[in-house]
């Protein structure tokens, strides 16, 4: 037993976790859009899949809308980072609202480039989740019928193209990078022509996230994620985590933490999704250490050096 009769806890922590670059960004525009204009700045869908970061920028005076008709005339409206289809910047637009544009630098390179395949006559295979923002926004970019959305394997087997069909896929960034590897793999057979980026469009912060769980499940009996149920990259880490057969729980908060999980457990690995701050990182290990006595170890596995310019409106 350790301090005050404790049992131990070793307590694993991935690195990379948490923000992104993107996410730092999209938080950064926000903050300062509220400097520069003054509150209420609007912003259309939840900034980044976390209620914490969400409620933190309320408090400054940030509100948080669905559409762009629950946005008055006259106030300024920021677009998260999941990107949007063409159509909201253009209705913003024709409304003379001023808008900024807090869509991740990574995922517009996949909006240019689903342009560029759509205008060098290709149909384009997107592979990604339905319904999540980030698919609504990328299939926003080109004419309707000009993307057909894939999630899995048997997807691809379904496609009814012709195996010479002028053909382009595309990934979303916060995919599982062995599943796409497999859907990749799948569509290149079925259509050795396809034209595609090099590496998936998987991003580097998703990528070395799911790398650093890796390398932390083998060495815990639980896995702990902290991050939104809508949080696509953070639903990932506890897939990554499973599969190297460390039962992994999902959490948005230290208090959604069921002491029972930790029963039997001697090391819990930690890590939190693109979206999640490391406030939440530390109120995890806090509330560990009220039940057990933990030895906190960071097990670094790749650096991060990635930063994106603000929008030009909010830096001169
Ligand atoms: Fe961008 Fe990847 Fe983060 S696409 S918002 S850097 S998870």
């Amino acid at each position: 037993l350790g301090q005050a009769g404790k049992l131990p806890l070793q307590v694993l922590i991935a690195a990379p976790r948490g923000f992104c670059a993107g996410v730092d960004r999209a938080i950064e525009i926000v903050e300062r859009a509220i400097e520069r204009y003054g509150a209420p700045v609007y912003v259309r869908h939840e900034i980044v899949h976390n209620r914490y970061v969400v409620d933190g920028l309320k408090a400054k005076g940030a509100v948080f809308v669905d559409e762009l008709d629950q946005v008055p005339d006259g106030v300024p409206v920021v677009f998260s980072a999941h990107g949007v289809p063409k159509a909201v910047p253009a209705e913003a637009e024709d409304r003379g609202l001023d808008y900024l544009d807090a869509t991740c630098p990574l995922v517009s390179k996949v909006h240019r480039q689903a342009e560029r395949q759509i205008a060098a006559g290709r149909h384009i295979v997107f592979i990604g989740h339905r319904g999540h923002p980030e698919v609504v926004g990328t299939i926003g970019q080109v004419p309707e019928g000009g993307m057909t959305l894939v999630e899995t394997v048997e997807d691809v087997e379904a496609l009814e193209f012709a195996p010479d069909a002028q053909l382009a896929f595309l990934t979303q960034t916060t995919l599982s990078v062995d599943d796409t590897a497999k859907v990749v793999a799948a569509l290149r057979a079925r259509f050795p022509g396809i034209v595609g980026p090099k590496a998936e469009d998987i991003c580097y912060a998703t990528s070395n996230r799911q790398a650093a769980v890796k390398q932390i499940a083998p060495a815990s009996d639980l896995v702990l994620v902290i991050g939104a149920p809508n949080s696509s990259n953070s639903v990932r880490l506890v897939e990554v985590a499973e599969r190297c057969g460390t039962e992994a729980k999902l959490i948005q908060r230290a208090a959604d933490i069921d002491p029972a999980w930790l029963e039997g457990v001697g090391t819990v690995g930690l890590t939190a999704g693109a979206s999640a701050p490391e406030e939440l990182v530390r109120e995890v290990i806090a509330k560990l250490g009220e039940w057990r006595a933990v030895e906190e170890r960071t097990l670094v596995t790749a650096e991060e050096k990635m930063t994106f310019k603000l929008p030009r409106q909010l830096v001169d």
